[in-house]
């Protein structure tokens, strides 16, 4: 049967044997996993480099990767799935919400490569079904605020832990990837980045052949970094710049990232590292906000909020998050584990691998990579094609 599997697939059929599935399972599963006839995995052996390839490389070719991308719904989701389905993958992509949710997915690859599936990240055997065909699983669950329902603890490391043991016991998960952050440590001041931190231990202890990146903050059309100071710079005509726009940080392309995970996932050097994902520049908060003023051509004004004063204004959501009968707003500018987060420089450190060793050159943020933000301009789009048609301070009402 999972012969004819196969060549119903256009593959030759392989014994599953290697990779991530040498190791051995802790706890036996006998309905599920490569030598189950229904669910097996039966593409490849040992790392991507030797699946069966076929065609020009080009979504109509057939990579071999059958890829279950958990978060696929989210910013970075879009440009994985494009990636992954553009070179001829199958994609399953596991959603929780409405059927809407992954629309714009579907067209990214081939007729009925790509694939989604309805799951409930609190119920193993659905994960294990979105699992059961696949011979890479990649990890992009996040939240940067908790909720009613869910904490960072959960979202960013319980989740995280269980995919990587069903993986495991999957047995023919060939390459897992796990999508942390810059900065995860267990001493950074946030709480996100400590379950971060607590998540790749606990991957790497169950899987070592696991694959970490930790992209910086990622900057792209639906990034809720520079969209959100734009807009809020559009309507109120200032930005709060929270400490004093001080801190270092690195950002990078989305689209690097997501090349930089293709590039991870081909080549079987990156299996068991940990990649540092920064952009080509370091900014402080403060240099960043003025290229965001500089594309949406407005004269940059800023009221400086204190870390203290920040946070006293972040305080209250947190607080009253699990003590009041119905759902909180998400915060955008002032999310309280964000602010913590911001007392810290965050680059990428000396030592760490990064993009150069996965033979990426990311974008620098100017140009196409921002362009996005031409949206927020006040006189439309084509306002401002040069930096001197900035909207004065005193034409504002
Ligand atoms: N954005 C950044 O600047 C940045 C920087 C560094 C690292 N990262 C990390 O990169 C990954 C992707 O980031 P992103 O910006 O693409 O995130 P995103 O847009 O917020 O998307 C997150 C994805 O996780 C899913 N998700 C969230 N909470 C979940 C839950 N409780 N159960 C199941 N699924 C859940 C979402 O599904 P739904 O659509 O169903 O909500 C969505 O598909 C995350 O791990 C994030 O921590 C992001």
């Amino acid at each position: 049967m999972m012969q004819a599997y196969s060549r119903r697939l256009g593959h030759q059929f392989l014994k599953p044997s290697l990779a991530l599935s040498t190791l051995k399972p802790a706890y036996a599963i006998s309905d599920y996993g490569s030598d189950h006839s229904r669910y097996g995995s039966t593409l490849a052996t040992k790392g991507v480099e030797h699946l069966i390839r076929k065609g020009t490389g080009g979504r109509s070719s057939v990579s071999g990767v059958i890829a279950t991308v958990f978060g696929a719904t989210g910013f970075l989701g879009r440009y994985v799935v494009q990636q992954l389905a553009k070179m001829g993958s199958q994609v399953l992509v596991p959603f929780r919400g409405s059927e809407d949710s992954h629309r714009h997915l579907k067209l990214m690859g081939d007729l009925g490569q790509v694939v989604p599936m309805k799951y409930n990240p609190r119920d193993e055997n659905s994960i294990k079904a979105v699992m059961a065909k696949a011979n890479v699983v990649l990890n992009l669950i996040g939240r940067e605020h908790e909720t009613r329902n869910y904490g960072f603890e959960e979202v960013h490391h319980s989740m995280a832990e269980q995919l990587a043991l069903i993986a495991k016991e999957h047995g023919g998960i060939m390459r897992f990837i796990q999508v942390s952050c810059l900065g995860a440590s267990p001493s950074s001041p946030s709480r996100m980045l400590r379950a971060k931190a607590a998540a790749e231990q606990s991957i790497l202890k169950e899987l070592p052949e696991a694959t970490i990146v930790r992209p910086a903050v990622m900057i792209g059309t639906e990034d809720r970094l520079l969209n959100t100071w734009a807009a809020f710079a559009k309507n109120y005509g200032f930005l709060p710049l929270i400490g004093d726009g001080s801190t270092k940080i690195q950002p990078v392309y989305v689209a690097d990232v997501a090349a930089a995970i293709m590039s991870a996932l081909k080549d079987d050097a990156s299996i068991g590292k940990v990649y540092e994902l920064g952009g080509p520049q370091i900014f402080t908060v403060n240099e960043l906000a003025e290229l965001m003023y500089d594309m949406i051509r407005e004269w940059p004004r800023y009221v400086k909020v204190p870390f203290p004063i920040a946070k006293a204004f972040a305080s209250p959501r947190e607080f009253l998050l699990n003590k009041v009968p119905f759902p909180l707003p998400s915060p955008s500018m002032f999310n309280l584990d964000k602010i913590n987060a911001l007392t810290v420089d965050t680059v990428v450190s000396e030592n760490a691998l990064t993009f150069d060793d996965l033979g990426i050159v990311p974008h620098k943020l100017k140009g196409y990579p921002i362009e996005f933000l031409i949206s927020y301009r006040k006189g439309g789009p084509q306002f401002g094609s040069t930096v001197s048609e900035r909207v004065n301070p005193e034409a504002w009402p």
